[in-house]
């Protein structure tokens, strides 16, 4: 039930919308990432919404996409319906509104590559961030091999996009990627602080400004771009192999 798994509520301007997910990481089913981008395009028209906040529930933020789901796609048992991580992808990348992120625990994957598109990133100071898409078989998504080197220098980012390495707390800051790495149960707060100010700032003003700082256009054209090849490495038996090896690991 993506409902349960995004929890969504709004307070003083600030749509929260929060993982839900404890018990699998707040991996992020297809289901999940409908929901989200439900609420973000849905907010684009609701003059009441003045910033997004996302937020999660456990020790993770989340450990990116399910991998159930690309395991499914790989073995060509993901069924018909429509598939919404593109929705999602999409809406992080045109919203119009503040997008701020409350990052409690790890992030992996896609959980990181969001954050590439927050005005304001919070973080806890044990917090790890990971992209190992490489080790998957796959290739960055969300547009993050232009934003990524972009916001950090391409040494940085290579070493997260191709060595896998983590960024750790305080390193996420030094890197340019998040705003403060903050003890585990002050993260949130702080971050909610900000979404609220942003929430009570002249909105127009405000976007207008959000918008001169962003190039939306050359992100979702790599974002389309990456999105190919990686629906392409996702039938890859590098791929088959990674998501076999995650399934059997125990
Ligand atoms: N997709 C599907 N299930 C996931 C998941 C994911 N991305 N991340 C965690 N889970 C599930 C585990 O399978 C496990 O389920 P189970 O209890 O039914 O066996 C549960 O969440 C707890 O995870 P576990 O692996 O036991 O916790 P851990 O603390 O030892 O390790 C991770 C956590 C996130 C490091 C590890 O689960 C992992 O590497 N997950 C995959 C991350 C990933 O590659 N994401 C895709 C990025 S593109």
């Amino acid at each position: 039930m993506s409902e349960g798994h995004i929890l969504v509520t709004r307070d003083a301007g600030v749509l929260e919308l929060r993982f839900n997910r404890p018990e699998k990481k707040n991996a992020i089913t297809n289901a999940m990432y409908g929901a989200l981008a439900d609420a973000i395009v849905a907010a684009a028209d609701d003059a009441s919404i003045r910033a997004i906040l996302f937020t999660a529930v456990g020790d993770f933020f989340t450990s990116g996409n399910d991998i159930l789901d690309f395991a499914a796609i790989a073995t060509g048992q993901a069924g018909e319906g429509p598939r919404h991580v593109g929705r999602f992808l999409e809406a992080c990348i045109r919203a119009e509104k503040p997008l701020v992120a409350a990052v409690q625990g790890h992030a992996v994957g896609v959980g990181v590559t969001m954050l590439l598109h927050c005005d304001l990133v919070y973080i806890a100071e044990s917090a790890k961030l990971t992209t190992p898409f490489i080790d998957l078989g796959v290739v960055p998504e969300n547009a993050s091999s232009l934003a990524m080197p972009a916001r950090m220098g391409h040494a940085r980012a290579f070493a997260m996009l191709g060595l896998g390495e983590p960024l750790v707390g305080a390193q996420a800051v030094a890197a340019g990627l998040v705003n403060a790495a903050l003890p585990a149960g002050e993260v949130e707060a702080r971050a909610r602080a900000s979404a609220l100010a942003l929430a009570k700032k002249p909105a127009e003003a405000l976007r207008l400004t959000r918008k001169l700082m962003r190039d939306p256009g050359s992100l979702l054209a790599r974002m389309h771009e990456e999105s190919a090849l990686f629906a392409e490495r996702l039938q890859s038996e590098e791929a088959r192999a990674a998501f076999a090896a995650f399934l059997t690991r125990r």
